[in-house]
């Protein structure tokens, strides 16, 4: 079949019919059995000492809509259709944080049926070979986070100001820790197999997209995730775990805010904070056009390699642990983006994830946001890939899957090898620390490259600018509009559908933007 030459869509399905052949008893099924549970060594992840490389999706939605026992269908079939395609890495949500479909009704109350609901997802995705990165809350208001944790303290009559009190009040601090010791030590009841023993689960994440604006400059995000990584390690030792960091970077050694969107801060450190004790390993988000918005296709290919090498270089140099790009996409909007620049995108992000794992680099793996079902048309927030009805995109994704498969089983130290040849010069040219030559290895101040303007051309409607300049802080509302339960989107159509965007929201970002920079000026 393969032989003669194939329409594109004979292609993708021969590709698929692989995949579907291979689904019967992949390697790393039977590694998710027997091999035991995925470590780390230096930047490359492993399984029974060999290499394991991610190629991932992001469904935040399994957990809720697993909780409906009549729906548990549209689980499998993500699953199946996911396995079908070599992905092997879902990134999804292990919280719900108060609202009306909560999996932690109030500190410390749980619903019985949205666990069994998380416990019926993890028992399918062992089924299905594909490992789990589960996330313990929200920067977001979206299932709750940090908002709903601080709401509730204050409901026990604890004074906190705003909802970055998240991060350093002994209260809310408490509540967390019996979360994350609540579900890594539940014992699913499909399995009887205890979260933290279960080798399904790749780790755990202790925050989806942490941000802070209480303070910009990252320390606050820090000392709370150099408390919390190691208290998870005290519930759970052998797991992995991640902060949830989008990349932003702060004010730590090695940390250039120059390369963040906009030149600002998000109150976090790259660099120092997956350096903390108990982090195994380093994430970015990606998400060029809406951080970037109303800026051209150039600059923001330019931005995609700066932001992507620069952290793989933090990642090799400075942290020596492995990097996933843990949430990417490209939004399709009418008259800003189509389905073959969203394809192009997808390309550059797997081939630039696959030259990396290749050559022994540490950027081994990454998940798209976000996979739905067909007739999940509730959940669509104009990043969705639905497998079956998009067969490009499933024939990059597979063919992706299948040359990172390819990698898989390798002894560490023949990467490590590889790696050395080439990281060496710019191991070298950093430990001299040249800052004059625009292409040494360091970052100074002087040499780093600003990433201004022009953002907002005059190309776009005035309804557009609006909108872009809202979008990198609240971001979350945006893509969130499929990042929240259905019933609320069905109560609160998400503005981004139509492309309104309330203006507010355009001077609360001039507000923080210029507020941030001024605290930062007035702390140095
Ligand atoms: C937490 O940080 C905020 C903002 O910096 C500060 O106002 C508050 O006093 C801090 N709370 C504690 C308990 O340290
Ligand atoms: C990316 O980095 C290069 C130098 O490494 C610089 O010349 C260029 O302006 C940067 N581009 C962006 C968009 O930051
Ligand atoms: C997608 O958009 C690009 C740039 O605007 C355009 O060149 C291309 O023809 C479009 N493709 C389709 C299939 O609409
Ligand atoms: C699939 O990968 C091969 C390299 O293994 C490449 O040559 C080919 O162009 C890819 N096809 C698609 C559709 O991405
Ligand atoms: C701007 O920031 C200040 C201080 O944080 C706040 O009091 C004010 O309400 C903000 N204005 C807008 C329009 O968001």
């Amino acid at each position: 079949m393969a032989a003669r030459a194939p329409r594109p869509g004979a292609l993708a399905a021969s590709f698929l019919l692989l995949f579907l052949a291979a689904a019967a008893a992949p390697w790393w099924h039977r590694g998710l059995a027997a091999a035991g549970l995925v470590r780390v060594d230096g930047t490359q992840f492993v399984v029974g000492g060999k290499t394991v490389y991610f190629s991932g999706f992001n469904a935040y939605w399994l957990m809720l809509v697993a909780s409906d026992p009549a729906r548990r269908g549209q689980v499998v079939a993500a699953f199946r259709q996911a396995a079908g395609h070599g992905l092997n890495l879902a990134r999804t949500w292990a919280f719900s944080d108060g609202g009306d479909a909560p999996l932690q009704a109030a500190p410390g109350v749980y619903d019985e049926a949205m666990f069994q609901g998380l416990d019926f997802v993890i028992a399918e995705a062992r089924r299905h070979g594909i490992y789990l990165l589960l996330c313990l809350t929200n920067n977001f208001h979206d299932f709750g986070g940090k908002r709903q944790y601080v709401a509730w303290a204050r409901e026990a009559g604890h004074h906190l100001a705003t909802a970055d009190d998240f991060f350093n009040s002994t209260v809310v601090k408490g509540y967390y820790k019996n979360h994350v010791k609540t579900v890594l030590t539940r014992v699913n009841t499909v399995t009887g197999v205890a979260y933290r023993d279960d080798p399904t689960i790749l780790g755990w994440e202790l925050m989806n997209e942490p941000r802070c604006d209480a303070d910009p400059t990252g320390a606050m995000v820090q000392a709370w995730v150099e408390e919390m990584a190691p208290y998870v390690k005290s519930v759970d030792g052998d797991h992995l775990v991640t902060a949830g960091l989008e990349g932003f970077y702060g004010d730590g050694a090695h940390e250039s805010k120059d390369l963040n969107p906009w030149g600002i801060y998000y109150g976090t450190n790259f660099v120092d904070t997956h350096r903390a004790a108990g982090v195994d390993f380093a994430t970015i988000h990606l998400y060029p056009d809406l951080w970037l918005w109303g800026s051209g296709a150039a600059a923001q290919l330019a931005f995609f390699r700066n932001w992507t090498r620069s952290h793989a270089r933090d990642a090799e140099l400075y942290l020596a642990k492995p990097l996933l790009v843990t949430e990417y996409g490209k939004f399709l909007w009418d008259g800003v983006a189509n389905r073959t620049q969203r394809d192009r995108f997808l390309g550059l992000v797997l081939d630039s994830i696959y030259a990396s794992a290749a050559a022994g680099g540490p950027l081994v793996g990454g998940a798209f946001w976000q996979l739905l079902d067909p007739g999940m048309d509730t959940l669509r927030d104009g990043y969705e890939i639905i497998l079956p009805e998009d067969q490009r995109a499933a024939t990059i994704i597979g063919n992706h899957s299948r040359q990172l498969a390819e990698l898989n089983g390798q002894d560490v130290e023949a990467v490590r090898r590889r790696s050395r040849r080439r990281w060496g010069a710019h191991r070298k040219v950093h430990v001299l620390g040249s800052s004059s030559s625009s292409s040494s290895g360091s970052r100074s101040s002087s040499d780093t490259p600003r990433l201004h303007m022009p953002l907002i051309p005059g190309s776009l409607s005035p309804k557009s600018k609006l909108s872009g300049c809202c979008l990198l802080l609240e971001r979350s509302a945006f893509k969130g509009s499929g990042n929240r339960r259905p019933q609320d989107e069905q109560s609160n159509p998400p503005g981004i559908r139509s492309g309104v965007v309330p203006a507010i929201r355009l001077f609360q970002w001039l507000n923080y933007s210029s507020t941030f920079k001024d605290r930062v000026g007035r702390a140095r």
